[in-house]
């Protein structure tokens, strides 16, 4: 077993778009038009999810007003690369199994997962990146996004179409880069996990 990255290409065969899809920095300063993005939604509609609960929220910030809001939670580090990106979104989940009770749907964080995964899969389709960031304020984002109680900040996610590498800051030119995995054998169990 070896915990060395790989290179960016799939040992066994699988689509090229697993491979392509990749979390860039830099974006261009190309509009996202709504149809696009309603389609990058309609993907991740399509997720499965435990009972057919559906448990994701997406709130998405594209005009001005809108995404100077969501920058007053996320992390310095990400905004000083996030801001140029025509389009931040919250991945939220409701954790209740129903919305009249208290009762936890225990795949929430499961469900909602996928359907980040199908969105950002589907973003590339459309020629998009997309680029999720776990470092942002979780209490201040539910506070200013007005996100109801029994529900979850997961994380953000700023989508546009890739800019130039130059057009960021110099310590994240370097960055710029796609990175590898480890290989399977390393996720896979037979049987038992030990
Ligand atoms: C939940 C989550 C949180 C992340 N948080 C950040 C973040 O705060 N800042 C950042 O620059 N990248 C963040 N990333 C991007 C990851 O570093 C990136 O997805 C990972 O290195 C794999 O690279 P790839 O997406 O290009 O294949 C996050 C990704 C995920 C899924």
């Amino acid at each position: 077993m070896s915990k060395e990255f790989t290179e960016r290409k799939a040992d066994y065969p699988i689509d090229d778009i697993y491979i392509n899809r990749w979390s860039p920095r830099a974006f261009s300063d190309k509009k996202v038009e709504k149809e696009t993005l309603f389609s990058v939604f309609e993907a991740a509609r399509w997720a499965p999810s435990a009972a057919n609960k559906q448990p994701w929220r997406f709130v998405y910030a594209m005009n001005e007003e809108d995404r100077d809001t969501f920058l007053t939670f996320i992390n310095d580090g990400n905004t000083s690369w996030c801001k140029k990106a025509p389009v931040l979104i919250a991945i939220v989940a409701n954790k209740r199994w129903s919305e009249d009770s208290n009762d936890i749907n225990p795949t929430h964080a499961f469900d909602t997962g996928a359907a980040w995964g199908f969105l950002a899969l589907e973003a590339n389709r459309k020629g998009l990146v997309t680029h999720a960031m776990g470092g942002f304020n979780r209490e201040k984002a539910k506070e200013v996004l007005q996100i109801p109680d029994g529900h979850e900040v997961f994380a953000m996610v700023a989508l546009g179409y890739h800019g130039d590498t130059e057009s960021l800051p110099e310590s994240l030119q370097q960055r710029e880069k796609k990175s590898g995995r480890h290989t399977i054998d390393t996720f896979i169990h037979e049987g038992l996990y030990s």
